[in-house]
């Protein structure tokens, strides 16, 4: 192993802290950031590296903080500038990392800046945002599409000119290629590494670079009904052009003067080949190019196991991979891929993988989505797009049996999972067999062991529904994982694993249990199987 397989962010597990759903410290029904701090010791405890916090600075909050009105200040909802110092020193006391968001590929249309811009064509920032003429017969400019429904351009009547926004209407685009909007939000970085932070989620980065002529995007001749309208073009002009990368290598760089090893986490939404481009040539670009390909990909072993082949093979050399199972923006695991008991072995997959996990809060308790009844909607998409609202899977953390699950003394802002009296990080805190035990276990696992946290990956195939994967390190003992992707039993015959022992699993009662070539799997079972010195290759 090298000195760069030890840095914290290869070894290490990040977690998506919701800010809004997390902890209420003021009983506004809305989490914040003194609540966060109230919660560092469940996070240490559970054994992640690190939370990435989703933004908490002054916003409108019509996509709830993905729309910055100000990028170096705190919302009141969640605090203040010293709230979130105290945060981070008492993270950093605890040994975690803190990751904020960077909404670098937008604004809100309350910045400061992007009024100005709108004031006149002649503005001096005029040019910080996207602005084009309408088409010759008044309509927008082309033919690209919001990610959130509609024509990607507003028109703005007092100066005549559309502007594009990629996502709601309110969060006009920044043009990145405007060297003074690079350096603005350079400084933003800069005001927040130099704060402590130890790096950066890059909302909607895939976006941020354009076509420089402003193409038609063309139709997917593929779309069909119950694809989302977005994608009935194929967006390679409105996105993801090759002058991102420059911005992501001058971004690296900026980090890495920051002594630290602070990292640069990207939102890639895009096919493997392209996703992996934004690690940079010469590993000079993102630290990490999200990879949500596990939550784009059936719950299904032939599946699963061909696109962890597919993005192992696509990897450059020195690249670190990474896995994301959840997030903000998707249904949650259990409702996703058909119930608990699967959520479940997907939990063994992400955290024995080769690569950094990010785990969504509430993952390790197994949470489902939360129906939201109507009326109660608070997404943006779920009245741009019925049936696409991201409310079920941002539901608050059922703490305890306390009053509104110990989340808070007040109302709160979306419903909270209806079994939170009974199913939450209290109750499962002492039961061994609970999600969140399974969890503690896995993590406790991979930071301990070598192999798991800095190992090799064979893929030893697909059996049935159920697949299979050795994970070793030099000198260090090795693991078969076997997962059983389906409701009914299955066999894996795993010769090169002819001798071992269970160590952990989704049911506790099989811990200890000899293994010598062939796992029995029950329906959505997995297992870890440490081998004996001798079964390693
Ligand atoms: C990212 C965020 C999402 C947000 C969008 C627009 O995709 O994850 O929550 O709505 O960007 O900022």
């Amino acid at each position: 192993m090298t000195a760069s397989d030890q840095v914290w962010w290869r070894q290490g597990t990040i977690y998506e802290v919701y800010p809004r759903s997390f902890q209420d410290s003021d009983g506004d029904g809305v989490g914040d950031l003194a609540g966060i701090e109230q919660r560092l010791d469940h996070l240490l405890h559970l054994g992640v590296d690190a939370l990435w916090i989703a933004p908490f600075f002054p916003s409108p909050m019509a996509d709830f903080g993905y729309d910055v009105a100000d990028y170096c200040a705190v919302d009141p909802l969640f605090g203040t500038l010293e709230d979130f110092d105290r945060l981070l020193a008492a993270a950093h006391g605890r040994g975690l990392k803190v990751l904020t968001d960077f909404v670098l590929n937008h604004t809100s249309e309350a910045h400061p800046w992007f009024a100005e811009s709108r004031t006149s064509r002649a503005d001096p920032k005029r040019d910080w945002y996207i602005w084009r003429d309408p088409a010759p017969d008044g309509g927008p400019p082309n033919n690209w599409l919001s990610i959130f429904g509609g024509s990607a351009w507003r028109l703005d009547a007092p100066t005549g000119q559309y502007f594009l926004h990629s996502f709601l209407d309110c969060q006009p685009d920044l043009n990145w290629r405007n060297p003074e909007v690079e350096a603005a939000m350079f400084d933003v970085l800069r005001f927040w590494m130099d704060r402590g932070v130890d790096g950066f989620r890059l909302d909607a980065l895939w976006m941020i670079a354009k076509d420089e002529q402003f193409r038609d995007n063309p139709a997917d001749p593929n779309w069909h009904e119950g694809m989302i309208p977005y994608l009935v073009n194929t967006p390679v002009y409105s996105g993801d052009r090759p002058e991102a990368l420059g911005i992501c290598e001058r971004m690296r760089a900026l980090a890495d003067s920051y002594p630290g090893d602070r990292v640069l986490i990207g939102e890639t939404y895009l096919p493997i080949k392209r996703l992996v481009t934004y690690y940079g040539e010469h590993g000079d670009g993102l630290h990490l190019p999200f990879n949500f390909k596990l939550i784009q990909t059936p719950w299904d072993a032939a599946e699963i196991d061909a696109i962890i082949r597919r993005y192992d093979a696509a990897l450059p050399g020195g690249a670190q991979p990474n896995w994301v199972l959840g997030n903000h923006d998707n249904p949650r695991t259990a409702s996703r891929i058909g119930g608990l008991d699967a959520a479940r072995a997907a939990a063994v997959l992400l955290l024995t993988l080769r690569g950094t996990p990010t785990l969504y809060y509430g993952e390790e308790l197994g949470l489902a989505d939360v129906e939201i009844p109507p009326g109660r909607e608070r997404d943006p998409r779920a009245f741009t797009e019925p049936g696409l609202g991201r409310d079920p899977e941002r539901a608050p953390m059922p703490w305890s049996a306390d009053t509104n699950a110990g989340f808070t003394s007040g109302e709160p802002w979306l419903p909270l999972p209806p079994d939170w009296a009974i199913d939450n990080v209290a109750a499962q805190d002492v039961d061994p067999d609970s999600p969140l035990s399974l969890h503690r276990g896995l993590l406790a696992l991979r930071r301990a062991e070598p192999a798991l946290h800095a190992g090799r990956f064979t893929p030893l195939g697909v059996q049935g529904g159920a697949m299979g994967y050795l994970r070793e390190a030099d000198g260090e003992r090795g693991f078969l994982v076997a997962i059983n992707l389906s409701g009914a039993p299955a066999r894996y015959e795993a010769p090169a694993a002819d001798q071992g022992r269970i160590v952990l699993g989704t049911l506790r009662s099989r811990e200890g249990e000899a293994i010598s070539g062939t796992v029995a799997l029950g329906p959505n079972e997995a297992v870890v199987v440490a081998l004996n010195p001798s079964a390693a290759r």
